[in-house]
């Protein structure tokens, strides 16, 4: 682990000072669930089969209006209920029961944080979440049950309109939630550590909120890359080395690891082994978008009208 000093950080919270979380993909790949921009294992750099004319395409709203059929070849293996929480997560439940956790803002459509026991007031899903779901024309919603066995034959579509149906996850293209907006103008002055978290920080308007908070705030970033201003300011604590990694070293230096551990191991026998690694997923992810391209290649032969360059090109403009 490379790391500056974590002496002012773990003062600050024996002081009783609040934290407030920032997190991403990065949280969650230790349970199996891939990333969005890691080089190899990275869902982006796993897209090619399906076409796409650049891999966020399978996140944006246009495109899925157009095509919703690579959103839905993925969410089969993204949907919440296959992966427990990792020792990251039970650090944010610990937080919470000591009475210091502000706030968690993660992008993050996973579920994972609520999984792990933090609750409802507590959690920003700035990305949204796959507990709602609805038509993209009339927004009627759709139970998730519905969608999931709708999903079974096809892609799921509205009764009313028969637009078609997405889970309330923000795509490209969509606002964020309100909830998202409200929090963070009550909370932004007055985060006082920050920890931001397996996340590259590339997508705005979640990306910009490190750099929003005051000058005194402490900032750790817990990432196995550098990323954003982290390392600009003189407060800031650099943790380059892995989520899990990161929540050990802590929790171990505040006297939480026995609880921590506790918690983890319950986590695990309760939501099931963590059967997968990243790359047996990703793997997993490839095999599935290879069997969706060959039956793409029967349908191409059945249908000859289907147009995609049309619109690829439609797409570039
Ligand atoms: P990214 O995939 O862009 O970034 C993940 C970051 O976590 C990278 O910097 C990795 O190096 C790091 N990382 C991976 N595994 C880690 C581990 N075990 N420990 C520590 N660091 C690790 O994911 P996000 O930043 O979350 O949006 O992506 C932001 C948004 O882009 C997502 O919410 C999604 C995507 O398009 C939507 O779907 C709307
Ligand atoms: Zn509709």
């Amino acid at each position: 682990m490379s790391t500056t000093s974590f002496d002012n950080l773990v003062k600050a919270i024996k002081k009783g000072k609040k934290v407030t979380f920032f997190n991403g993909a990065g949280i969650s790949t230790s349970a199996g669930i891939p990333d969005f921009r890691s080089p190899d294992t990275g869902l982006y750099s796993n897209l090619a089969k399906l076409n796409l004319p650049y891999a966020e395409a399978v996140f944006d709203i246009e495109y899925f209006r157009e095509d919703p059929k690579a959103f839905y070849t993925l969410v089969k293996e993204l949907m919440p209920g296959q992966f427990p929480p990792t020792k990251f997560h039970y650090l944010l439940k610990l937080f919470q029961d000591k009475g210091q956790l502000k706030r968690v803002y993660t992008q993050n459509i996973d579920t994972l944080e609520r999984l792990a026991g933090i609750d409802d007031e507590y959690i920003v899903e700035a990305h949204g979440s796959f507990a709602s779901n609805r038509c993209i024309d009339c927004k009627k919603e759709m139970s998730s049950e519905t969608v999931k066995k709708l999903m079974n034959k096809g892609i799921p579509s509205c009764e009313t309109c028969d637009g078609y149906v997405k889970p309330d996850i923000v795509f490209f293209g969509e606002g964020l939630p309100e909830k998202f907006f409200s929090c963070w103008n009550g909370d932004c002055e007055d985060v006082d550590i920050a920890i931001i978290a397996g996340t590259s920080l590339t997508v705005h308007p979640f990306a910009s909120l490190p750099s929003e908070v005051h000058k005194n705030c402490i900032r750790v970033l817990a990432n196995k890359e550098k990323v954003g201003d982290l390392g600009s300011r003189k407060n800031d604590i650099l943790a380059v080395c892995g989520c899990d990694e990161f929540a050990e070293k802590l929790a171990r230096i505040l006297q939480w690891d026995v609880e921590l551990n506790k918690m983890y191991e319950d986590g695990q026998k309760k939501y099931g082994k963590q059967e997968n690694s990243t790359e047996e997923k990703t793997n997993e992810i490839k095999t599935k978008l290879k069997e969706n391209d060959e039956k793409d290649v029967k349908d191409e032969e059945a249908n000859e009208n289907e147009d995609v360059s049309k619109l690829v090109e439609k797409l570039k403009i």
